[in-house]
């Protein structure tokens, strides 16, 4: 099993992409401590672990934007399972909306969560894993760290944020034996996108947008999240991985609707 005896924290897990990273990493021997604002989701986690046969998994409650609550949730783990050696930081939402219109609220909220959240997991998860000699983060961005999306403007400023922060604590971790790395997922199918799936168009919108042609489920994910969490990735760090199926990779008329010429079947402009 790839994290035997590891203890990791996985914020966001009482949800999509977060509940599948803590049951793989669960099932990879890992002892799992949830933490997310949402009790009786994560209750719900913590006992679909505990039918599984997993190891004396925890759940604590709280809301990342409250530094106060991570350092209690960070000291918890530390107090009941001894030590932080992997740390994800899955937390997050979006908010879709008009740049003219969006509330200020809204903006500093989306930053909070996404962002400032993710910086306070990373601060207080370092200073315990400086202490047990190293450990490895792993940061959910996305690929709106990559790239602009459109209609969401604070997803994607967080996003940024957050590849930028993993670069930074890269460097700034590494004498201490703590890796810290970024996946950019593209879309995955979970309540955070659900509502995508109910517009008709939207699947062939991916089979053509998308190389791989649909969406990622959460374990494609959690599989790249395992990868940079456990040893197999022992010389990587400061990477934003895309798990995108090949979104960002087409850099095409992204409808596949542009001039034909773009995509003649046989053309060189080499005549010499
Ligand atoms: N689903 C996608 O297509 C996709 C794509 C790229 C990136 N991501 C990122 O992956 C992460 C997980 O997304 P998901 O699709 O699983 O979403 P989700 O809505 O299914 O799960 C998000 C979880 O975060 C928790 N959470 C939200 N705010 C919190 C807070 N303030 N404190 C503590 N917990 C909080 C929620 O309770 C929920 O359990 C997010 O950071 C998201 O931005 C998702």
């Amino acid at each position: 099993m790839l994290l035997e005896h590891r203890v990791a924290v996985v914020t966001g897990a009482a949800s999509g992409i977060g509940r599948e990273i803590a049951q793989v990493f669960a099932g990879e021997g890992a002892r799992i401590a949830a933490f997310d604002r949402s009790r009786e989701a994560g209750d719900d986690l913590l006992a679909a672990l505990e039918s599984a046969g997993d190891r004396d998994p925890l759940f604590v409650h709280g809301d990342v934007r409250v530094a106060a609550d991570v350092e209690r949730a960070m000291e918890t783990v530390v107090a009941t399972a001894g030590r932080i050696d992997i740390l994800v930081n899955c937390a997050g939402v979006r908010e879709i909306g008009d740049v003219y219109t969006m509330p200020t609220e809204e903006w500093e909220n989306v930053i909070a969560i996404n962002l400032s959240g993710t910086f306070y997991c990373c601060q207080s998860a370092a200073r315990r894993m400086r202490e047990t000699g190293g450990g490895s983060i792993v940061n959910m961005a996305s690929v709106a760290g990559l790239i602009g999306l459109s209609h969401r403007p604070a997803y994607s400023a967080a996003k940024h944020g957050i590849v930028g922060l993993t670069k930074s604590l890269a460097r700034d971790l590494a004498a201490a034996g703590i890796r810290v790395n970024a996946l950019c997922p593209g879309v995955i199918r979970t309540p955070l996108t659900e509502q995508y799936f109910a517009d008709d168009g939207f699947e062939q919108e991916l089979m053509v947008s998308v190389p791989l042609q649909r969406a990622g489920a959460s374990s494609d994910v959690a599989q790249a999240a395992l990868y940079l969490a456990s040893d197999m990735a022992s010389y990587v760090t400061g990477v934003a991985l895309p798990v995108d199926g090949g979104w960002l990779a087409e850099k095409s008329f992204v409808s596949g609707l542009g001039p034909s010429s773009f995509s003649a079947s046989h053309e060189t402009t080499d005549t010499e």
